[in-house]
């Protein structure tokens, strides 16, 4: 398929883009590396610079089967303390994206959505028919954007899939996780462990859970690129698909801690410092919707996602 791939030079874009590209789609990245590299874009992809506002530039080639949308402005504090950024990029930015697919007849879209349009859940695991209450103007941005796919689905006949990412790690041979400023756990504690960064704060160890540490769902980005693969292949006209994915288990801070230095072989050193104003004890994926609908089988572990993150980011080996 031709596809175009909007953040095809962030973290996650580049990913999925190089797997396309292994794939023998026809890529071409649309970034305006806001957040992301140059060097990231995949090889064989074709990159044009530029504000995904000017979407219709690239579209209007004709010939695009598809679109995978990953730009997006994604940090939960600065969507705070900027939620015109926030609306601007991620919901305006979307629907002139979805306005410029529907005038070059573009049929398929994929968007990544966020756990964080649930908000505090009632229950865990999520599914995808929990209440959506998001508590940041990132999560409401992002649910804006589902419910604007729904409202072009059925109206103009796009087919379109929503997969609503939990945490994502892990890293290809040659791209992974570059934020900056880094905001994930697993860069952060394996920073901790190489001295990149100071001791890794831990948020509270008072939460009702198995260790007292925040719990959260993992996938690997090989295993987020599939879930995307799958995505793609299930698109249907007039209909908009919404999918959790997370892999369905919990990991607390001290596990992800415990799990670099059992693959390094380095201790990492942390404080306990207060409970983190927003944060919630649990985050986990039902992944039950995907799995059966889809065919997703998620197979890297948690130590495979801190294997490849932390070959990726200190470019040394594990133990
Ligand atoms: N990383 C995670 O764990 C996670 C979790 C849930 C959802 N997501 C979503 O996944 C997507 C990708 O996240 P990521 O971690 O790769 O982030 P990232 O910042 O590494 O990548 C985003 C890319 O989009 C580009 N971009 C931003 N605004 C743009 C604009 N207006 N026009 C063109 N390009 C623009 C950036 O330059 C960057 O290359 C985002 O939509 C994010 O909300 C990520």
């Amino acid at each position: 398929m031709k596809l175009l791939v909007t953040g095809g030079a962030g973290y996650i874009g580049s990913c999925v883009g190089t797997v396309l590209v292994a794939q023998h789609h026809e890529v071409v990245v649309l970034d305006d590396l806001s957040t992301g590299f140059a060097d990231a874009v995949p090889d064989g992809a074709e990159f044009v610079q530029g504000d995904i506002t000017t979407a219709a530039d690239v579209l209007g080639r004709g010939g695009f089967d598809g679109v995978l949308h990953f730009a997006a402005k994604s940090q939960v504090g600065e969507s705070v303390a900027k939620p015109d950024l926030y609306w601007r990029t991620n919901v305006t930015g979307s629907m002139a994206l979805l306005d410029a697919m529907r005038v070059h007849d573009v049929p398929r879209l994929v968007f990544s959505s966020t756990a964080a349009t649930y908000g505090e859940p009632e229950a865990v695991p999520i599914t995808e028919d929990a209440r959506t209450k998001p508590t940041s103007p990132y999560g409401a941005s992002k649910l804006a954007v589902d419910m604007m796919i729904t409202d072009y689905a059925a109206a103009f006949g796009l087919g379109a899939v929503s997969l609503r990412y939990f945490n994502v790690g892990g890293a290809l041979a040659d791209r992974g996780e570059r934020h900056d400023p880094e905001s994930h756990l697993v860069p952060l504690v394996i920073d901790a462990a190489t001295g990149a960064r100071g001791r890794l704060q831990v948020f509270g160890d008072d939460w009702p859970t198995e260790d007292g540490t925040c719990v959260r769902d993992y996938v690997h980005i090989n295993d987020l690129a599939a879930a995307h693969v799958l995505a793609l292949a299930a698109t249907t006209a007039g209909k908009h698909q919404i999918f959790n994915l997370g892999s369905g288990d919990g990991y607390s801070v001290l596990q992800m801690l415990s799990a670099v230095e059992r693959v390094s072989g380095v201790p990492v050193p942390y404080d306990v410092t207060g409970r983190r104003a927003g944060d919630t004890a649990r985050l986990v994926a039902s992944s039950s919707k995907i799995r059966n609908e889809l065919g997703w089988d998620p197979t890297f572990t948690i130590d495979d996602i801190v294997r490849d993150a932390w070959v990726f980011r200190t470019g040394k080996p594990t133990v």
